[in-house]
């Protein structure tokens, strides 16, 4: 699908992206707009060096795609100087390979706390209070009366949430569970988490002061802390290489009998082969799952397993932010083009 053919600067979107502010921001900067509809849902690399083709002056990418030496190689030979991810992980993206080549690389931070953060929220209540597997049950034709017994859940309130990566999306959870729910928090993380911490105090000393159950908060000196000591635990490190496997078997062992975990980060957090043992060890323990190590697949076994709710990556899915993610993707690369500045953070 192209745009504005005789735009000055070409610029191609691998994929189609939800709205249309950022072709309109495209097109009005006299950008030619080329959007690959190819049907399939990764492309290789070969796929995008044929879309880059002898000249493009930026490309706006997804978190699907190896955008590795091979691909800052191609678009540096075709001239182009920026690259946007349409998501504010970059795991996807080898960031020196774009330095070498002089390419400016791009997130979308911020448009996606709180729609992530909600997610993980969704996945925390459905794990806590059986959801999904009450909704099979149902739609199976299995109710025949209410039972004392029937899908017993969780009580959040008054129960401790667990924080592993207090950046943007993990302090917005932290609030929403306390907040929302009353949960008391423990947290970690390797750097200041100054405004989690000024919301908790604050809160905490408004409900003392109202009279209402108090909650109670700290920050963790370890991550064997929090998963010793919490009830539900959400994980939102960056994925890099000392973030790989944080969650192996020795540290699922560490964790309650009952305990739930969620993940909306990346997949490659967790060992997923452990995850799927210790679930099968312990019907008990629950996981809400967004992300999983070799999207699209998941480990043999996990589909099978009651005590798993599993979703295909989409903590970041409300129209509102998805169209925020395209917007800010092509403002990315419309400045590096126009010399504005590239919004790159590392800060999940
Ligand atoms: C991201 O942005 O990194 C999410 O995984 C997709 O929204």
């Amino acid at each position: 699908e192209v745009w504005n053919p005789n735009g000055k600067y070409r610029v191609v979107s691998t994929k189609p992206m939800p709205g249309t502010r950022w072709i309109n921001l495209l097109i009005q900067n006299d950008c030619r707009l080329e959007i690959c509809t190819e049907k399939k849902t990764i492309l290789s690399i070969e796929d995008i060096i044929a879309l880059i083709g002898d000249k493009c002056d930026g490309v706006i990418g997804q978190l699907t795609e190896d955008w590795g030496e091979e691909l800052f190689s191609a678009l540096s030979r075709a001239g182009g100087k920026a690259f946007s991810n349409m998501a504010v992980g970059y795991n996807n993206v080898d960031v020196d390979a774009a330095n070498k080549y002089g390419v400016a690389v791009g997130n979308t931070p911020g448009v996606l706390t709180e729609t992530t953060a909600e997610l993980a929220a969704s996945l925390s209540l459905a794990a806590a209070r059986r959801i999904v597997e009450a909704d099979e049950f149902m739609r199976a034709g299995l109710y025949d009366g209410w039972l004392p017994h029937l899908f017993v859940g969780n009580l959040l309130k008054g129960q401790t949430v667990g924080v592993i990566g207090a950046g943007r999306i993990g302090s917005a959870y932290a609030r929403m569970m306390v907040e929302g729910f009353k949960m008391n928090l423990i947290y970690y993380d390797l750097y200041q988490a100054t405004r989690l911490e000024k919301f908790v105090t604050a809160y905490a000393a408004f409900l003392k002061a109202s009279g209402e159950t108090p909650v109670t908060w700290k920050r963790a000196s370890s991550m064997d802390e929090v998963l010793q000591e919490a009830d539900m635990i959400s994980l939102h490190p960056v994925l890099d290489k000392t973030t790989y496997h944080l969650v192996n078997k020795e540290r699922l062992a560490k964790m309650k009998k009952e305990a739930i975990l969620i993940n909306c980060s990346r997949g490659p957090v967790i060992d997923e082969v452990a995850l799927v043992e210790h679930l099968k060890h312990n019907p008990m323990f629950r996981v809400g799952l967004d992300v999983f190590e070799d999207e699209p697949h998941m480990k043999p076994g996990l589909s099978e397993l009651k005590n798993a709710i599993v979703v295909p990556h989409i903590a970041s899915a409300s129209k509102w932010t998805r169209e925020g993610m395209a917007t800010l993707a092509a403002l990315n690369v419309l400045g590096k083009i126009k010399r504005y500045p590239v919004w790159f953070d590392s800060n999940r």
